[in-house]
């Protein structure tokens, strides 16, 4: 039996060994943003702007994509496009980052979060299909952390109920399934570029889309209202979501990088989940076979407790930290399920007081989410994606680390 770091044992890996480090920039990053500052260009529709509009569309597969200021906004511009408004519903995951839900709230609409699938942590289509009333407007997916629901099924499921398809990919910029890129699924598909994201700017978004009227109506959603190529007939109601050039110029190089990086991480997962489940108690997230390639957003594993009888995620969080130090977000529980989720609190601001009804509708707590909840109180590890853009000694430390954990789970018991 070896003793834990956390109790004071020797680590498996030693503090002064570096993990790679998330964001990367490069010198030709630094000069286009000279270039930039010198220039008169500085936001609004710049040759930046859409030159990578243009290469991160094709790269993607999509029809049609256009920039926009955040991942969050990215999601209210999709709802907004559609026509999705007050009273609608719409079908979201109930685990996932806050904006997916707030979005929707944001349009007054009403986000009826469904419950995930145990081994992927994505929508479960089934209860999906269970949540649809005649009020449903849409259904918005999440490729969550590093897993992909089910995209055939998903679109059948939305065709065959009328409803729209929406993706969230603020995770996942570059996996692919049988080599369609995620985003160009469902009607629309938004991403964020926020500096933790795989393909970043510190602060930016993105919307895909099928069609030239969608396109249209995303450009003058976050362009004030102005129609696409100043076509005063399209114009409607909207604010300011645009991005600079400086953020502009950043993805441009960041998407030079992405297929090569994405490949690394995909590599070492790969090699890393092979050894995750040799290990007694430990099971590596599900990976659909139609995936030709996976982005990670983070690394994500499940604790199987009938091996690993009371133990809890959190301490064995904390022991995986002591054992790898990781720098600088350390192993952690997935997020909380939206239903208990500490920023997400809907009740909190009047303007989303439609009615009484509307209120009670909003309410997260009257959905059940148990799978999200196993997930998030029990059976979930995660880290950010940094590590995996390391090396094969990286990934034989984790699986060290897991294993070491994961056999002397007995020690967590007072943790
Ligand atoms: C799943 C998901 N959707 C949407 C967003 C919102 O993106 P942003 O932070 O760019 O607004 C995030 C950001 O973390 C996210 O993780």
């Amino acid at each position: 039996m070896a003793k834990l770091a956390i109790d004071g044992g020797s680590s498996i890996r030693p503090k002064s060994r570096k993990w790679a480090s998330w964001p990367v920039s490069d010198a030709a990053d630094a000069k286009l943003l000279a270039e930039i500052t010198r220039s008169n260009t500085w936001s609004y529709d710049g040759p930046h702007e859409w030159d990578f509009a243009e290469k991160f569309t094709k790269y993607l597969g999509a029809k049609h994509g256009l920039c926009c200021a955040n991942g969050t906004v990215a999601i209210q511009l999709a709802l907004e496009a559609l026509d999705i408004g007050a009273y609608d519903e719409v079908i979201v995951p109930g685990l996932t980052w806050q904006a997916t839900a707030a979005a929707c709230i944001d349009v007054n609409a009403v986000p009826v979060l469904v419950d995930v699938e145990a081994d992927t942590w994505c929508l479960d289509l089934e209860k999906a299909e269970a949540a649809i009333t005649k009020k449903t407007k849409a259904i918005v997916v999440v490729h969550l952390y590093g897993c992909m629901p089910n995209m055939i099924a998903a679109k059948r499921l939305c065709k065959k109920r009328g409803l729209f398809l929406i993706e969230d990919c603020a995770h996942q910029h570059g996996t692919f399934w049988k080599g369609k890129g995620v985003g160009t699924f469902g009607d629309i598909g938004c991403f964020s570029f926020q500096e933790s994201k795989i393909l970043s700017s510190g602060e930016g978004g993105f919307n895909t889309c099928t069609s030239k009227t969608l396109f249209e109506r995303l450009y003058s959603l976050r362009n004030c209202g102005r129609g696409w190529q100043e076509d005063a007939t399209h114009a409607v109601q909207s604010g300011n979501y645009r991005l600079t050039e400086w953020q502009a110029g950043m993805l441009l190089g960041g998407l030079r990088r992405l297929d090569k990086q994405v490949r690394h991480r995909d590599k070492n997962v790969i090699y890393l989940n092979q050894k995750l489940a040799e290990i007694p108690g430990i099971l590596p997230m599900r990976r659909r076979k139609e995936i030709t390639q996976q982005s990670y957003f983070n690394l994500a594993f499940r604790l199987d407790r009938r091996e690993l009888k009371g133990v809890r995620n959190d301490a064995f969080c904390r022991a995986l930290n002591a054992e790898l130090h990781p720098d600088p977000w350390g192993w952690e529980p997935p997020y909380q399920p939206l239903n208990k989720c500490a920023l997400y609190k809907p009740h909190t601001k009047r303007r989303h007081k439609l009615n009484a009804e509307y209120w009670k509708a909003i309410n997260p707590r009257r959905f059940r989410l148990p799978a999200a909840t196993d997930a998030y109180e029990r059976g979930g590890v995660v880290i950010h994606h940094y590590p995996l853009l390391g090396t094969k000694r990286d990934m034989d430390d984790i699986a060290a680390a897991v294993a070491k954990v994961a056999e002397n789970f007995e020690q967590l018991k007072g943790h």
